[in-house]
């Protein structure tokens, strides 16, 4: 025999050394819901581990965090006064912006800001733009997420993730801050976003599902891979500085084709459906969750991913899983 691949397969010390695809804690992103009030910090039973947090046991909670090495997070709202037009989504003195500037406050540059962009936790009926015959608005839509990114800016955000799915916002955002001087604030796109049913447990979570109708109008649909390029392509010509693919999952083969298409940095997010059905199956007692988890995190790393979202992260610090 000539080949014996199980030669270099013998101990833990060569398969170490072999290992293709390696994965640190700087890849990874938490997720957080912030929620008005004090001293909240509610649990998400369809999120095992996930919280609502009020501002004052957000940044306790952060501040956990940090030690252990989590110093990306991306800042949702949830529970502000909803309205047709979503005003509350671009006002200085909301939850978002309070909480980018008390966490820039408290650990200066030791944390990474990311907010999400969009404006369904805000809207009355809970799409992700402005609706007009019970169609969603593009380019009204665009002014909103505009305004909205440039509040954020002002407060101090190091990066911004719309992931509203909107055409042209991607451009427009980054427009309305270079025309601001907020030259140095990034844009990860939500490029490729697919109307999923993996989203269940975070609609709940940040109370932004759809009264009325899915989001299939402007999330792509998942039979589309050449589109899914198209749209990164797209967002890549209007100035994103990294590209999101969401679901991550059940989307490897996006990711790996974005990934020899485009030399943008790639991230993809391990979205609230796909947590609940580990940590699901681990309750139960089916699979082991430390293994799953890992085995999960390095095929997106190894399909293409180098930063990854997930609600995993804190479990896997705190358990040394990583
Ligand atoms: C809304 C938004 C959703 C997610 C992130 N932002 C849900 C949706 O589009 O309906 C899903 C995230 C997750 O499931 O973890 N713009
Ligand atoms: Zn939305």
């Amino acid at each position: 025999m000539i080949y014996r691949q199980r030669r270099l397969r013998k101990n833990p010390l060569v398969r170490e050394m072999m290992a293709e695809t390696r994965l640190s804690k700087d890849m990874f992103v938490y997720p957080y819901f912030v929620v008005p009030g004090t001293n909240v910090k509610h649990a998400l039973p369809s999120l095992p581990g996930i919280h609502h947090f009020s501002l004052d046991k957000l940044i306790e909670d952060v501040e956990i965090g940090l030690k252990l090495g989590v110093n990306k997070i991306m800042l949702f709202g949830v529970g502000e006064e909803k309205s047709p037009d979503a005003h509350v989504a671009y006002d200085k003195n909301g939850l978002v912006p309070q909480a980018i500037r008390l966490l820039r406050d408290k650990f200066g540059d030791d944390i990474y800001i990311i907010t999400d962009v969009c404006v369904c936790s805000y809207t009355s009926h809970g799409h992700c733009g402005i609706l007009e015959d019970d169609y969603v608005q593009n380019d009204a839509t665009i002014e909103v997420l505009s305004n909205m990114s440039l509040v954020h800016a002002d407060a101090g955000v190091d990066m911004l993730a719309p992931s509203d799915m909107m055409d042209g916002r991607i451009g427009a955002i980054r427009n309305a801050l270079d025309s601001n001087a907020f030259v140095n604030v990034a844009i990860m796109s939500h490029a490729t976003k697919f109307a999923s049913s993996y989203y269940g447990p975070f609609r709940e979570a940040a109370d932004c599902a759809p009264s009325k109708g899915d989001r299939k109008a402007y999330q792509m649909d998942f039979r589309n891979p050449r589109e899914a390029l198209r749209e990164a392509f797209l967002d890549e010509n209007e100035g994103a500085d990294i590209l999101m693919i969401k679901p991550a999952l059940a989307y490897l083969d996006i990711i790996s084709n974005i990934k020899s298409e485009s030399t943008l940095p790639l991230a993809c997010y391990n979205v609230s459906g796909e947590f609940a059905m580990v940590k699901a199956a681990a309750e139960k007692g089916w699979i082991d969750e430390q293994k799953i988890v890992m085995e999960t995190m390095y095929a997106f790393a190894r399909a293409g991913a180098s930063v990854i979202t997930t609600y995993h992260i804190r479990d896997m610090v705190e358990q040394k899983w990583i």
